[in-house]
């Protein structure tokens, strides 16, 4: 809990991952702002290598038939989350999925002339890293607009058929997000003190 009052801080602390939606839309206005918060974030060599995938109507419906179909495929509790993460899709109005383009790992690697497998390493690291920065930027540009989201990780099990089905099958799969107004509230699970996660080395 922060000790300040800042509108800021306070929408952070609020966020909370919401899996279940009202059949209320989001306004066109409000889904470009998150899309325009999310590209602003920092990016390595300020490459921007993401691609934010609007997906909403018959193609929203088909990703939902998509993830459930192939949740029989896994074990019990990978399953569960696929099933609940098509529950989710379907339930949002709209869903944004996020892939990197692999702009930064072919830059990267003509610029910085590393060998190939420490080049593929670092750069696909930074990609990864600066897409989670932008991903965060949506997911709080949507609680600050009353919005609710859920970052979906889980999809990565069918990474090929997700990425594939965005049309962006050169890309590697980041994050599928689901964007709407919440069902019910709620208070999140608890997070652990700041104490257990911090040391000071001075
Ligand atoms: C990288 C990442 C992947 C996640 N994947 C899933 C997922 O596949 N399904 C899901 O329901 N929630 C997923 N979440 C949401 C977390 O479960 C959630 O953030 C965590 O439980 C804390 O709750 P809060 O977001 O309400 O603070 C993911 C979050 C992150 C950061």
């Amino acid at each position: 809990m922060s000790n300040y009052v800042n509108e800021t801080l306070n929408n952070i602390e609020m966020r909370r991952s919401i899996r279940s939606f009202t059949g209320q839309p989001v306004q066109e206005g409000d889904l470009t702002a998150i899309l325009e918060a999310a590209n602003q974030a920092p990016s390595a060599h300020n490459q921007q290598a993401w691609r934010f995938v609007v997906v909403r109507g018959e193609k929203k419906t088909e990703l939902a038939s998509l993830v459930s179909s192939r949740a029989a495929d896994f074990p019990k509790a990978s399953s569960a989350l696929l099933r609940m993460a098509a529950r989710s899709i379907k339930s949002a109005p709209v869903v944004v999925a996020v892939v990197n383009t692999g702009e930064l790992i072919n830059h990267g690697t003509n610029l910085f002339k590393l060998n190939a497998e420490q080049s593929l390493d670092f750069f696909r690291t930074m990609e990864i890293q600066s897409s989670a920065a932008a991903v965060q930027n949506m997911l709080l540009a949507a609680s600050s607009l009353g919005l609710s989201t859920v970052w979906l990780g889980v999809l990565f099990l069918i990474k090929e058929e997700v990425v594939e089905f965005f049309g962006e099958p050169e890309g590697e799969f980041m994050a599928v997000i689901p964007v709407g107004y919440a069902a019910k509230e709620s208070q999140g699970p608890g997070k652990r003190p700041l104490e257990m996660q911090v040391r000071v080395l001075e």
